[in-house]
């Protein structure tokens, strides 16, 4: 494996980021390794492969760092099979019933790469490709601009999407996404961002200890195949409700419909109204190291999956594999299946509009 340092810029305390080359064996097409960092000891990791977030340290209650992302020690790892560690999500991410949907009474088949669903963007998903990035390092804040031309009828969907996602990250531990989109035909689109956490750091430990705060009165009940009924769920006397901090694991064997057909958590919450653009969509933390994470999203749902398919195939950074519930996805993004579903908001892109979204990762302890 080529390491070679190419670029850091540090000045005083400022954010700063560096940037690595890992050769690989395909033609002109090199796996990059950025590392954005602050003077808080926050370290994020993240490749052009995917635009894969590879780790994120964060300090716990005494001052130790650790990760609490999951993912692989060596970033080509990243060029095999793995259930979206990290990654950016789309055209479409979650699922889409059959694959099919119709735009302007012209119907589309996407590939079916989940039971008889699409998901997540299909076979190779912005989650596989490689994306140009940039680098910058500012006064309160270092980023990463990575951007991707998703061409016409590429994964089947329609139109050449230009897409540009910027990950920052700021000196008060805030881990910023932002997307922006444009299109030169009608498609549709739903982007998210695919980490894992595991604030305790010990990715042998599953995660049911965190305590869990979703701003949700209800989620999206799913059928058979995860496709959403429609329906909009109450979540109050539920195994759904996080409407007040609740360990992951309080209901998660509850003897309940919806969770056996997740087998566990994989929900779309609807998250609760609001007069602001960015919302507090969830908040998480771990009494034993203290570590705390705030989701904020100006989207209108977001994802608990709690790596119910984890199976321990996988070998764990530290050593081990990673095993059920060995980590959370908090995947900010529009409700699954929108295409097909007219009561759902649009998930729709036209010629001549910019999609834009954004979703912040905070991290403190307490
Ligand atoms: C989905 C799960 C799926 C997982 C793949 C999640 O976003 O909701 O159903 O198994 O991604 O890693």
């Amino acid at each position: 494996m080529l390491f070679i340092l190419v670029a850091s810029c540090n000045k005083n305390d400022r954010p700063k980021v560096d940037k690595m080359v890992i050769a690989t064996s395909m033609k002109d097409q090199n796996i990059e390794q950025y590392k954005l960092e602050n003077s808080n000891g926050v370290v994020v990791e993240l490749l052009n492969l995917g635009g894969i977030i590879t780790s994120i340290k964060t300090p716990d209650s005494s001052g130790k760092i650790a990760d609490i992302a999951l993912g692989f020690d060596d970033p080509k790892k990243y060029l095999e099979s793995h259930p979206y560690f990290g990654a950016i999500i789309g055209r479409f991410g979650n699922r889409i019933a059959g694959g099919s949907f119709s735009l302007d009474n012209k119907d589309y088949q996407l590939a079916v790469n989940n039971g008889s669903n699409h998901l997540h963007g299909g076979i190779k998903g912005f989650d596989k490709v490689f994306w140009d990035a940039k680098s910058f390092s500012a006064i309160n804040a270092s980023r990463v601009v990575l951007h991707y031309l998703s061409k016409h009828m590429e994964e089947g969907y329609p139109g050449n999407l230009s897409i540009t996602v910027t990950y920052t990250l700021t000196s008060d531990d805030i881990l910023k996404v932002r997307y922006e989109a444009s299109t030169d035909q009608k498609t549709i689109i739903n982007l998210t961002q695919h980490s894992y956490f595991n604030l305790s750091g010990d990715f042998a430990s599953q995660i049911l200890d965190h305590e869990l705060m979703i701003n949700a009165d209800a989620f999206l009940a799913v059928d058979e195949n995860q496709i959403p009924t429609g329906a909009h769920t109450a979540v109050a006397q539920t195994p759904f409700d996080f409407s007040s901090f609740k360990t992951i694991g309080k209901d998660f064997n509850a003897e309940n419909k919806q969770l056996e057909i997740g087998n566990g958590y994989d929900h779309c919450f609807v998250i609760n109204p609001s007069e602001t653009a960015m919302v507090e969509a969830a908040v998480v933390q771990h009494p034993k190291s203290g570590r705390v994470m705030k989701v904020f999203t100006d989207q209108p749902g977001v994802q608990l999956y709690t790596g119910n398919f984890l199976d321990n195939t996988l070998t764990a950074k530290n050593g081990g594999t990673y095993g059920p519930q060995t980590g959370f996805c908090l995947e900010t993004q529009h409700f699954p299946d929108a295409p097909n579903q007219p009561n759902f908001p649009t998930t729709t892109l036209n010629p001549g509009e910019t999609f834009t979204s954004e979703t912040w990762f905070q991290f403190s302890v307490k």
